[in-house]
């Protein structure tokens, strides 16, 4: 049997690069040889409560920029998460074996309360079961995600392991945040610490154009140089680096590493190089996005062809639980 890929977004905004090098080009590279599934969490973007016409343009919106990016809807099932009905009804039935207390230990989940403490819904202390959902009903094995999901992913793994032991069955494998062959990745932002985030403003998005790119590089935060080379680089240079690392040839980052040792670093060059190498990546997806975005009557069969795939999957595995549990009378 192939082994199963899945992995998923949220539609609360465009696509940023962390997104793209954490998760979606890693998806992309395991179409040809994995049995994939690709979703767009809609039902995850409710917890921040979006008006009714930005949730539904916000899908059509992503999935414009799943297309472009290079996701095959002939190769994996690509689908919404709420045209499959199924995965509300395990959700149910999964908060059945998930406890308040781990869920209040998330790590997301107290950031979230931290960060806005107005809005502190149940919907947000189950966001992992609910995830957790997303990976079981399809039994995936590997889940490529950028590093800010690890925890989420480690909570699958219980849920999955939990079934199994209370029911002392082998029907959910444990799923594995996955990287193409390295570690997982975490994007920086532009502003100095922390990660790229959709709220956080600090981001390149797949729809920027080519000055954009250059703007935001360009203003990236930095230091006024390396004062002695053999100190810890600061988080931001050190952040610059990182994306550097990400999207340019390994001959361009030691050139800039060495200038950095040496002392002669000119950070305004190194941005321009940066602007550069992630322009030959997002520029091409740009235009496609462009063209991609007007064809709705494209993105509705999409969306049709790939609900269908998703819910002959998703259908067996909830049958697989419900008779595990004794609905048998069903
Ligand atoms: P979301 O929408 O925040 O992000 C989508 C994917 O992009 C990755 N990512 C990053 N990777 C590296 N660096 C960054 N700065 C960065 N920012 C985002 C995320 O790790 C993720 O892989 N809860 C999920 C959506 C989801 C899901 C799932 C994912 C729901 N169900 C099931 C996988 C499987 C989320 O909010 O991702």
């Amino acid at each position: 049997m192939k082994e199963i890929v899945l992995s998923g977004i949220r539609s609360t905004g465009n696509l940023h690069i962390g997104n793209y090098f954490g998760a979606l080009r890693n998806f992309i590279r395991m179409q040809d040889t994995s049995n994939c599934f690709f979703f767009i969490a809609d039902l995850h973007s409710l917890t921040t409560h979006p008006d009714p016409e930005n949730f539904h343009k916000n899908v059509k919106t992503v999935l414009a920029e799943y297309l472009a990016s290079g996701l095959d809807p002939e190769k994996s099932v690509i689908f919404v998460q709420s045209t499959v009905p199924e995965v509300s009804e395990l959700y149910t039935l999964m908060n059945m074996w998930s406890y308040v207390g781990e869920l209040e230990r998330t790590s997301s989940f107290k950031e979230k309360v931290r960060k806005h403490p107005n809005n502190v819904n149940a919907g947000l202390l189950t966001y992992p079961v609910l995830m957790a959902t997303d990976i079981l009903i399809h039994k995936a094995h590997k889940v490529p995600v950028g590093k800010d999901q690890e925890q989420h992913l480690e909570m699958s793994r219980v849920f999955a392991r939990r079934f199994n032991n209370m029911y002392n069955v082998e029907f959910f494998p444990e799923p594995a945040a996955y990287n193409f062959g390295t570690d997982l990745v975490k994007v920086p932002g532009l502003d100095g610490s922390g990660k790229m985030g959709k709220s956080e403003g600090n981001g390149i998005y797949l729809t920027d154009d080519e000055k954009t790119v250059h703007r935001k590089v360009m203003r990236a935060v930095t230091d006024s140089g390396p004062v002695n080379p053999d100190a810890p680089m600061s988080e931001p240079v050190q952040n610059l680096f990182t994306i550097l690392q990400i999207v340019s040839d390994g001959e361009v980052v030691r050139f800039y590493e060495e200038k950095y040792k040496s002392g002669g670093i000119r950070y305004g060059d190194m941005k321009k190089q940066l602007a550069e190498d992630i322009c030959k990546i997002t520029l091409p997806i740009r235009e496609r996005i462009l063209e991609i975005q007007g064809n709705d009557k494209y993105l509705d069969e999409v969306v049709k062809y790939g609900a269908e795939k998703a819910r002959a999957s998703a259908s067996k595995t909830l049958a697989g639980v419900k008779e595990i549990m004794g609905f048998k009378w069903f």
